[in-house]
């Protein structure tokens, strides 16, 4: 199907709606849930919406439209939107200001049937398939003023050319992939995103390309299993335009890797199972890619990682450590750890710590499990109390945080090169950027430097961030 045609018509309502706006100087609010992906997605909402003519507000109370882009990977993220819309519900009576919900959360039947139950004031419903749909969506909420309910299940499809707007002009991120085909037991995505599929070559290059140009230095690849890029498509025998060499993910690295005025590449995630040796070849071989890898754990034993259908064993993801390590020099690695999966006992949850302490990952991202709706984890018979959940979480993050202060010691009194992202949020006379490993780095210095690499001589350190001084 060729796709950029129904962007031309999402063009043809931003132009309509534009006119109906004109003059008016109205306002949008978003707020976003969830991963990079999503992020990525509101800055497409944004770019939608700014092209209408709204202009972006932080303050809900002087907005008049209320944009929700939702998550439900996890169950918080569902106790966090209904919370809000419950304050919205004055909001909406005195104002009438259009409430819109789109994102992976939409994607969930029970989650619409609720909002439509217990909210009937949201104007518009959308879900992940449809979100390039969204200023057709608005239209018809504005024109023939009734409730919009834009949600489809299907496989999924890559629309190009959407309007864009970044959240930073330093920092760029850049989806290659959408969906996943993976079916983690515990994982809901694979439900509300739809089947893999990855993006063109020359989309994805042109695009950072471009991005280069107006003065980005660093991109950040983005999809749920980056380093499968492109096998779907290989598997299936639809051909594939190669562009600049880029046939695989180890070839988009390389690609990228050459285009000028791109300082930093990063990509989360890949998958343990996919990171073959080209890929390590890549990093390894490309100066730009950080050497900070996200390699996501989930669990240490090999009994759970098979009932959680993540294809590899403990020992093979130790083996992987071990070559990256030894192949890509400056390695760190930082990761994903799920606590509490049905059934998991004392003595398999100890494997998920002896794999953290042998590791020693940079950066540990700590989840207690949540059964999703529709996913096998949540039929399976042995869930794990509450209270054994949470105190598994508390000796992981005990353990954590104890690698990280004696990793952070490690820096102290080294040179670090840092890309400087601005001025830092708790004092504006210091800036704040990042290491090639992710630190954040506070310091005194020009605000000329805002967007270059500076070398930085750590001279503090502290449980989040270092401290640095510009190194003459
Ligand atoms: N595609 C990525 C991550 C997707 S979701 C990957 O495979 O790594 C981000 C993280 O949320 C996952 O890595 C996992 O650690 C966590 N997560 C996913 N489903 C979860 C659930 N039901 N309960 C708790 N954590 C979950
Ligand atoms: Fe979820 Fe697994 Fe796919 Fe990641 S790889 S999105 S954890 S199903
Ligand atoms: Fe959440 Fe959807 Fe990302 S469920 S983690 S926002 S893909």
């Amino acid at each position: 199907m060729d796709t950029r045609n129904e962007v031309k018509v999402q063009e043809e309502y931003i132009a309509k709606l534009r006119k109906l706006n004109e003059g008016k100087n109205l306002k949008y609010n978003i707020l976003t849930m969830g991963c990079q992906l999503n992020e990525n997605d509101s800055e497409k909402l944004c770019g939608m919406l700014e092209e209408i003519g709204y202009s972006k507000t932080d303050n809900v109370k002087e907005t008049d439209i209320a944009l929700f882009n939702t998550c439900c990977v996890r169950e918080n993220a569902e106790d966090k939107l209904f919370g809000k819309l419950g304050e919205l519900k004055r909001l909406k009576e005195e104002k009438g200001l259009i409430i819109a919900i789109g994102g992976c959360m939409m994607q969930e039947k029970h989650i619409t049937d609720k909002i439509k139950e217990s909210y009937p004031f949201v104007d518009i419903i959308f879900g992940t398939h449809t979100l390039y749909k969204f200023p057709e969506d608005l239209y018809r909420a504005i024109e023939e003023k009734r409730k919009i309910e834009d949600v489809i299940d299907v496989d999924g499809e890559i629309y190009e050319g959407l309007p864009i707007k970044r959240d930073s002009k330093i920092k760029a991120s850049v989806t290659i992939m959408n969906g996943c085909n993976n079916f983690c037991t515990y994982c809901i995505v694979p439900y509300v995103r739809g089947r893999e599929r990855s993006r063109s070559p020359k989309d994805i290059i042109e695009e950072v390309k471009s991005l280069a140009k107006e003065g980005y230095k660093e991109i950040t690849l983005l999809g749920q299993n980056v380093n499968s890029y492109l096998r779907v498509e290989k598997e299936k025998n639809i051909p594939i335009e190669e562009y600049e060499g880029v046939n695989s993910f180890a070839t988009l690295l390389r690609a990228i890797n050459k285009i000028d005025g791109i300082e930093r590449i990063r990509f989360v995630s890949p998958h343990p199972k996919d990171f073959t040796d080209d890929v390590i070849d890549a990093i390894a071989g490309c100066k730009k890619v950080c050497k900070l890898i996200h390699l996501p754990l989930q669990s240490g034993n090999t009994k759970v990682l098979k009932e959680m259908n993540r294809k590899y064993s403990k020992e093979q993801y130790l083996n992987l450590v071990d070559k990256m390590k030894k192949k890509i020099p400056n390695l760190t690695l930082s990761t994903d750890i799920i606590v509490g999966f049905p059934g998991e006992t004392d003595e398999e949850f100890e494997d998920t710590l002896d794999v953290v302490r042998k590791v020693k990952f940079e950066q540990v991202y700590m989840f207690i499990y949540s059964r999703r709706v529709g996913t096998p984890g949540d039929k399976m018979p042995n869930q794990i109390l509450e209270e054994i959940k949470h105190k598994r979480f508390d000796r992981l993050k005990e353990l954590v945080e104890s690698q990280i202060e004696e990793n952070n010691q490690k820096y102290v009194e080294t040179v670090q090169k840092v890309l400087v992202e601005g001025e830092s949020k708790n004092n504006p006379n210091m800036l704040t950027g990042r290491t090639d490993s992710n630190k954040v780095v506070i310091f005194e210095g020009d605000k000329k430097l805002i967007g270059e690499m500076v070398s930085l001589k750590i001279v503090s350190e502290h449980m989040w961030y270092l401290k640095g001084e510009v190194n003459e």
